[in-house]
């Protein structure tokens, strides 16, 4: 008889020899003891930690100059080299370097452990529960560094999954090379070395890089399934950085958009997010659809695919001119037909305008915000704009001065111009209220007594099929 402590209890079994194969359980804890050693031969043999020899590129050989990477960012990289430890840029900074792009943050790798880095930044303060990070702080700008993960398949007994494949829990140190292969896409998996300003490559990324290819790393379809959001990172990627996708990342991509079912919609918010500050959320826009993941998002009706495409190539170009973009507006601008759609149906019922569309909206919040957690504050600006829509048609008395007061004046105004730009039958009013808007104090008046001059006795008219909102004076 032989004793196996494993820890909350004590297996005892007899040497095979002599041993009735007809009683052995296939759940007993001995035999799924013996099979994760086996899995673990196996997996050494076959381990890529021991087939992963990078490519090195020297310095001579690639266009990462110095001169390019945030002065904090080198601060901080040099300061953890000569402690002795190593020390990388890596991810996005890296590729957007190497294809012309300016990073938007700087992100470094190190075997330095949290506590280390700690101790070697007065300046320093770590954060997250499900894997520690350390912030290097000065002033307003943050220097993430994070110490080098495994892949969960090299950590079973931290590697959370769900019961749909999903990572759940990620939080084991690892080495450089178990790094490399927890992350997405190749062109995402270079590190910068600060030692000798070498590019190491370990997975084709430099090659992807030349070639303008995004493509996953391993198998695409286990890593979409491990983690969902990659299909978004991947379409915000073609986008953004104008390249081409692989066929074998874009054949699972194709038809995968379920998985997102299983995503947080917190978490699928802030991707939303980093799409609309992206600069590309027009071309991005564009691929959800093609790929079938829009309606994992929003609450989209193809009406809107005018008023969308017009609305996001101007923010693109505010982005583009280091302006903002309003994420309520853009929501705004996706829901409107929705909401116009709702309200059209809603009238039938003999309700007024306004009630309609407060009616419309909650219907189409509710629906919109069990897809992504749209913060209360957000929903709230998204609400005034498009009551904004019917509030604008008031234009007698004191009202067209008031709602230039109101705080979403400006967002309801440009969706204004936008309809009447993209032919929903709102031009006069449109126009009326641009030129209010860039008036005197005197011609304002003028305005507002014209108005009160050409209004008659209101008749109702047949109600058409469609919304009157905003078709009204
Ligand atoms: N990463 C990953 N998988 C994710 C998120 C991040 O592998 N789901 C890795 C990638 O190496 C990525 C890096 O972490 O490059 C930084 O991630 P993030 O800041 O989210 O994206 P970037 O690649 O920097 O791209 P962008 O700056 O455009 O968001």
């Amino acid at each position: 008889m032989v004793c196996i402590d494993l820890g909350q209890e004590r297996v005892y079994y007899t040497p095979l020899f002599g041993f009735d194969k007809s009683k052995i359980k296939r759940d007993h804890p001995i035999i799924s003891l013996l099979k994760g050693f086996i899995k673990t031969i196996k997996k050494k043999k076959t381990s890529p930690k021991n087939k992963l020899a990078p490519l090195i590129i020297p310095r001579a050989e690639h266009t990462i100059s110095r001169s390019a990477i945030h002065r904090n960012a080198l601060k901080v990289l040099y300061r953890l080299n000569e402690a002795g430890f190593d020390a990388y840029l890596v991810g996005g900074c890296v590729r957007d370097l190497l294809l012309g792009y300016t990073p938007k943050d700087f992100d470094i790798a190190t075997n330095a452990r949290p506590e280390e880095i700690r101790r070697l930044f007065k300046n320093c303060r770590l954060i997250g529960k499900r894997f520690r990070l350390a912030h290097i702080l000065f002033g307003q700008d943050v220097i993430e560094v994070a110490t080098f993960r495994t892949h969960h398949e090299n950590a079973q007994e931290a590697q959370g999954k769900s019961r749909h494949g999903m990572i759940v829990r990620d939080n084991v140190y690892g080495t450089i090379e178990d790094d490399v292969i927890r992350r997405d896409f190749r062109i995402n998996a270079l590190y910068y070395n600060i030692a000798d300003y070498s590019i190491v490559d370990f997975v084709g990324g430099m090659q992807d890089i030349k070639e303008k290819m995004l493509h996953l790393i391993g198998d695409p379809a286990k890593r979409f399934h491990e983690d969902p959001v990659r299909l978004l990172r991947a379409v915000r990627f073609l986008a953004k950085l104008n390249i081409n996708i692989t066929k074998e990342t874009e054949e699972p991509l194709m038809t995968l958009s379920h998985l997102l079912n299983n995503v947080s919609a917190a978490r699928l918010f802030q991707e939303v997010l980093k799409i609309f500050q992206s600069g590309a959320t027009l071309a991005t826009i564009h691929l959800l659809q093609k790929y079938q993941l829009m309606s994992k998002l929003f609450i989209y009706s193809t009406a809107s695919k005018t008023l969308l495409d017009v609305a996001l190539s101007n923010t693109d170009k505010r982005i583009h001119e280091g302006k903002t973009a309003s994420p309520a507006f853009l929501f705004t601008v996706i829901l409107w037909h929705s909401v116009l759609e709702q309200v059209t149906q809603i009238e039938q019922s003999g309700m007024p305008t306004y009630l309609a569309i407060e009616k419309a909206l909650q219907t189409i919040l509710k629906q919109q915000t069990e897809r992504l957690t749209i913060p209360r504050l957000m929903q709230l600006s998204i609400r005034e704009i498009c009551l904004l829509q019917h509030r604008l048609t008031y234009r007698r008395g004191k009202h067209p001065y008031r709602l230039l007061e109101h705080p979403r004046f400006r967002a309801g105004y440009d969706l204004l111009l936008l309809r009447a730009q993209t032919g929903e039958p709102v031009q006069e009013l449109a126009t009326w209220w641009q030129q209010f808007y860039s008036s005197t104090p005197e011609q304002r008046e003028k305005m507002l007594h014209e108005i009160q001059r050409a209004a008659q006795p209101k008749k109702r008219k047949n109600r058409s099929k469609k919304s009157n909102v905003a078709y009204t004076q």
